[in-house]
Parts: C-alpha cells; sequence; structure tokens
C-alpha cells in the first residue's frame, strides 16, 4: 500500500450556493425549486430555515427489533441539535437495520443492501453533508461503504456498547460469555434455573455487545479510518456523553458540509493501514478483516489478506479485553481511555499526519493518557506479542483462511486431526452430538457450504459445537475449519473464511471424514495430507449444489457476490467510482 499526501492548512469554505441542496432549493426560475420549496412548508419550514444551510442527513438504524440500536432514535435527536446549533438543516432518513441477533440466515446477507441504500439516498435527496448512526457489526462498514461511494461528507456516530452484564458476582461479556455457559449447560455444570438468570444479565442496556466482538471492532475501526470524532467508538451507549458525542458530531457535520471534506479524501492507503494496526492491536474481530477489505476497495485502496499478516507480525495485542483479551470489557477500555489511549502507546505504527473528519489524526491522539494499565497494556507487557489475525494458506484454502489465534488453545495451533466432515450447518446441528461419529479432541471439525454464496451470507458458523461427550470429560477447545465467519465474540481454534468456498468448488468441498488435516499457525498453513491425483479424482466427482434462490434480492446477490477474500462486496460496487449528480431540474 502506498501513502497520499497529507492535506494540511484550512480548506476553502463553500458559498451558500455551491452547496449541493442549491440545485434543488435555491435555483430561483425553475418550477422544480419552485415546487420543492412549496413542499418545504408543506413540511412546516420557511425558506430561511433550510436555504443556503448546510442540509445534513441523519441516517438512523433505529428498529424496535434491534436492541444495539434501539436508543438511536434519541441519539437521532441530539444529532439534530448539533445540526441546528451550526446552522445547519437536519433531516433524518431511516435506513435498514441490520440486527445481528435477529435477522437470519445473518445480517451479512444485507451488509451490501444497507450500503446501496446509503449511497442512494444520499445522492438521491438533497443531501450536503451526513451523520450515520450505527454499531451493531455490519452497519458501521454497510454505512461507511454507501457513503464513500456517494462521496458526501460524513460523520459516524457509533452506537456505543451496552453496559456490562452482572452476574452472581462475575461481570458477564455479551456472546462471549453466551456461548461459554451455553457449553456449560451442556456439560452439565449449570442448571436450566441458573441459565435463566443468566439470561436476564447477559444484556442489561441498549447498546451493542460489549465485548471486543465485531461491533466494537469494526467502530473502533471507523474511528481509526478517522470517520468519528475522537475517543467516540468506545463511549457506553446510555452514558450522557453519548449524547454529547451525538450532537458534537451533528455540529461537525455542518463543518464538514462547509468545506466539502468526504470520504474520498479521508480514507486513504494510511487510514486503512491504521485502521488495520488498531484492529489487530485489539485483538478484534476477524470479521473487520472482510469489512475492511470491502471498505478499502470502495476507494480504490488495495488492501489484501497479506496485509492483514503482514501488519499483524509487528502489532502487539495491548487492549485486555474479552474474548482476545481475558479480562475486561469495553466500560473498562472505555474508562481506561478508550481508543485516544490505545493509539497513544503505538503512535510509532501509525500516519499522524493524515486528514479526518476532525483535523489530523495526530490531533485525534494528543494529549491521550492510559489510565489503567491493565486494560490498556503497556508495549512492555501486551497481552501478546502479534496481532491477533494470522492468515493461513495451503491446498485447503489457495486463497486464503484466517484464524484468531489468541482466541484459541496454545495446544491447537500446531495440531494434525482426522477430519470429521459436515456438508452444512442444519446436519451438523443434528448430528454434532452423536457419539456413533466417533469424534474425539484430535478430531478437526469440518463444515462446508457456509461461505459467501454457500450460506448463503457467510453466517457465523464457524464456532462448531464441541460434541457434549467431550464437554463432559473437559474439553474446550478443538480445531474447526469451514468456509463460515464467526462472531467477534466467539472463541478457539476455529479456521474460517476459507477460500474459494466450498459451494464454488474449493478444495474444503473435496474433504472426505477421516482425511488428516495438519493446521500449522506458526508457519500460515493449513493442509489437507490428500495428494493430488486423488483430489483430482475427487473434483473430477463434484458437481455443483442447486442454487439458492433466482428471485429479487437473494439473486441479485447471488450474481454478484465476491468470496471472502476480496471482501464480500458486490462485484458492481466494489472499486472507486462515483455515480454523477442526478439533479436534472
Ligand atoms: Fe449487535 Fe452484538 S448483537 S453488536
Ligand atoms: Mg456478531
Amino acid at each position: 500500500m502506498s501513502g497520499a499526501a497529507p492535506r494540511t492548512g484550512p480548506r476553502p469554505r463553500l458559498r451558500p450556493e455551491q452547496l449541493r441542496s442549491h440545485q434543488w432549493y435555491g435555483t430561483e426560475g425553475q418550477l422544480r425549486t419552485w415546487s420543492h420549496n412549496a413542499r418545504m412548508r408543506q413540511l412546516g419550514y420557511e425558506a430561511e430555515e433550510y436555504r443556503g444551510r448546510p442540509v445534513v442527513a441523519v441516517l438512523n438504524t433505529w428498529s424496535d427489533i434491534n436492541p444495539c440500536h434501539v436508543h438511536l432514535r434519541d441519539r437521532a435527536e441530539a444529532v439534530k441539535r448539533g445540526v441546528w446549533q451550526a446552522g445547519g438543516f437536519p433531516l433524518e432518513f431511516p435506513v435498514a437495520t441490520l440486527s445481528e441477533t435477529y435477522q437470519k440466515p445473518t445480517p451479512m446477507l444485507y451488509r451490501n443492501l444497507l450500503a446501496m441504500e446509503t449511497e442512494e439516498l444520499l445522492r438521491s435527496y438533497p443531501v450536503d453533508a451526513a451523520v450515520l448512526l450505527g454499531g451493531c457489526d455490519k452497519s458501521t462498514p454497510a454505512l461507511l461503504m454507501g457513503a464513500t461511494s456517494a462521496d458526501v461528507p460524513s460523520v459516524f456516530v457509533p452506537a456505543g456498547p451496552m453496559l456490562p452484564g452482572h452476574w452472581r458476582g462475575e461481570t458477564l461479556g455479551s456472546g462471549t460469555d453466551m456461548w461459554k455457559y451455553w457449553d456449560e449447560h451442556r456439560a452439565g455444570n449449570l442448571t436450566d434455573c441458573e441459565l435463566r438468570e443468566l439470561q436476564g444479565a447477559l444484556a442489561r442496556s441498549p447498546g451493542h455487545c460489549m465485548t471486543m466482538g465485531t461491533a466494537s471492532t469494526m467502530t473502533a475501526a471507523a474511528e481509526a479510518l478517522g470517520m468519528t470524532l475522537p475517543g467516540a467508538s468506545s463511549i457506553p451507549a446510555v452514558d450522557s456523553g453519548h449524547e454529547r458525542m451525538a450532537a458534537a458530531s451533528g455540529r461537525r457535520a455542518v463543518d464538514l458540509a462547509w468545506t466539502a471534506l468526504g470520504p474520498g479524501e479521508i480514507l486513504t492507503a494510511d487510514a486503512f493501514a491504521d485502521a488495520v494496526t488498531t484492529v489487530l492491536g485489539l485483538g478484534g474481530s476477524t470479521n473487520a478483516v472482510i469489512h475492511l477489505i470491502a471498505m478499502a476497495g470502495r476507494v480504490g485502496v488495495p488492501l489484501a489478506l497479506d496485509d492483514f499478516d503482514r501488519i499483524a507480525r509487528g502489532v502487539p495485542v495491548l487492549a485486555n479485553v474479552r474474548p482476545g483479551g481475558r479480562t475486561h470489557l469495553m466500560e473498562d477500555f472505555h474508562f481506561a481511555g478508550g481508543l485516544p489511549a490505545f493509539l497513544s502507546r503505538i503512535t510509532d505504527l501509525l500516519h499522524l499526519r493524515r486528514p479526518t473528519v476532525n483535523g489530523l489524526f495526530g490531533d485525534q491522539i494528543e494529549g491521550a493518557a492510559v489510565h489503567d494499565d491493565d486494560v490498556i497494556r503497556p508495549r512492555t507487557n501486551p497481552v501478546a506479542a502479534e496481532g491477533g489475525v494470522a492468515v493461513l494458506r495451503g491446498n485447503l484454502c489457495p486463497d486464503g483462511a484466517v484464524i484468531k489465534h489468541i482466541a484459541a488453545e496454545p495446544r491447537l495451533l500446531r495440531h494434525t486431526g482426522p477430519a470429521v466432515v459436515f456438508d452444512d450447518y442444519k446436519t451438523m446441528q443434528r448430528t454434532i452430538d452423536d457419539p456413533g461419529l466417533g469424534i474425539t479432541a484430535d478430531s478437526v471439525l469440518v463444515l462446508r457450504n457456509s461461505g459467501p454464496k454457500g450460506g448463503p451470507g457467510m453466517p457465523e458458523y464457524g464456532m462448531l459445537p464441541i460434541p457434549r461427550h467431550l464437554l463432559k470429560q473437559g474439553v474446550r477447545d478443538m480445531v474447526r475449519i469451514s468456509d463460515a465467519r464467526m462472531s467477534g465474540t466467539s472463541y478457539g481454534a476455529c479456521v474460517l473464511h476459507i477460500a474459494p468456498e466450498s459451494y464454488v468448488g474449493g478444495p474444503l468441498a473435496l474433504v472426505r471424514t477421516g482425511d488428516l488435516v495438519t493446521l500449522d499457525v506458526a508457519a500460515r498453513t493449513l493442509r489437507l495430507d490428500v495428494d493430488e491425483d486423488e483430489l483430482a479424482r475427487r473434483r473430477a466427482g463434484w458437481s455443483p449444489p442447486p442454487v439458492r434462490t433466482r428471485r429479487g434480492y437473494g439473486a441479485l446477490y447471488d450474481d454478484q457476490i465476491t468470496q471472502a477474500d476480496t471482501g464480500c462486496d458486490f462485484a458492481f460496487l466494489a472499486g472507486p467510482g462515483k455515480v454523477p449528480d442526478p439533479y436534472a431540474g
């Protein structure tokens, strides 16, 4: 990746008639303009309230069914307050909500749909700047991808983590502790009654998952990219500071509109390098690999899987936040100083003189200090010496695979075992506890047809459950491999994102139960110990599974989706290029 020259010095401000919205509201003597203004009066506004002012779209992913975003209805009001204060004109746009907890088969199927909606809304309406409200896993990349392609000046308002769970003297991390205690229940160590009690304690306020799962990872990435106000990403969703940040973001969006500083100028190769460094140093989610590659694609920055592996080798994990770290949760991270404090420990690895929505990146960090060395570790005492994600290659994954090795039992990081193959998730669910399958702690569990096309949507199936009889023996981790993703809150020796996926004929489709599979994380390899001739025979006998759907969005998705190693964007959206403004009088 190569760096773009930083832009310094004051930017010229637009005149009111240079605002994009002027084309709708300000051009005199045209019927359409007359009509637009008539309709604004229908909405209850006189021209002096909006004409000649930056129109700021507030894109809100609030929904009754999204517990991670349920407070955003109020936050949008705070954003609007800020927009008015700064002399702008706010307009709220409800957009699709992608709720990780409810949407099936996975909201990943719809990330690109929200990205398209964002791009098209920002282009087709009179908008000079945008404030993007989201945080539950896929909404952050989706909103940013759309705003980037529209290249409308934008500020991202992270939804903020929920408060930590508490149960019988322990703090609970959403996702992470759900998996953990569910397994304890399956092992017979937790009663039904205790499990029900836990259900009410795990997620106790609005906000996204408060572990370093995909949501916290991606909002931190948004901050590191320079798309949020400094320190915004860790503010707990229900903290009054969150409302103040939302209002300040509204004010900031008005300034951005006047200076026309769009994501195209902020999202440079250096910005992505810093976001990758940040994600790895946080011990963040493997999902960030896919999302950041897709986001970089939208501005033509060549970010590849191997960049993650290369950068990881030079970045220590300093955030002791579960599941990558062992101890703390996002509220602790916030009180320890949040992302600026974390970044202050790795400034030598960052590009400080690049633009953000709020000045230079270095300015975002200046003066930040760590207030708790156990939460944000010093370089001399890292959680792990290297970044938490490794990229694997080998005859099972010619286009790559990833593993979050810091969240796995170290004994499994070099392992050979016989494969036990499941053709799809439903079969796996139905049969995994069957002792007749002969699964031992040394087996390698293989799941296929769970990739971008095969899932479809590459669901978070990658942390396959440990069979019950092994749980009862005390086994808590095994090597598991798939073309699926896993939740950022998950953990274990799970090889993910195998590309190309099995559904399109990747080598994962050729594995048979009993084949030996070797994982060697230090050597960055994943190998199927079956010779080439035999694999060629199996390939000749392979036929593609039936097409999932030829209807509607599913058909569009099936036609356009790309593989995990290139970010799972739609082929016709990946890459830079802006559609011209549609206004034609
Ligand atoms: Fe929304 Fe975890 S469920 S962030
Ligand atoms: Mg998730």
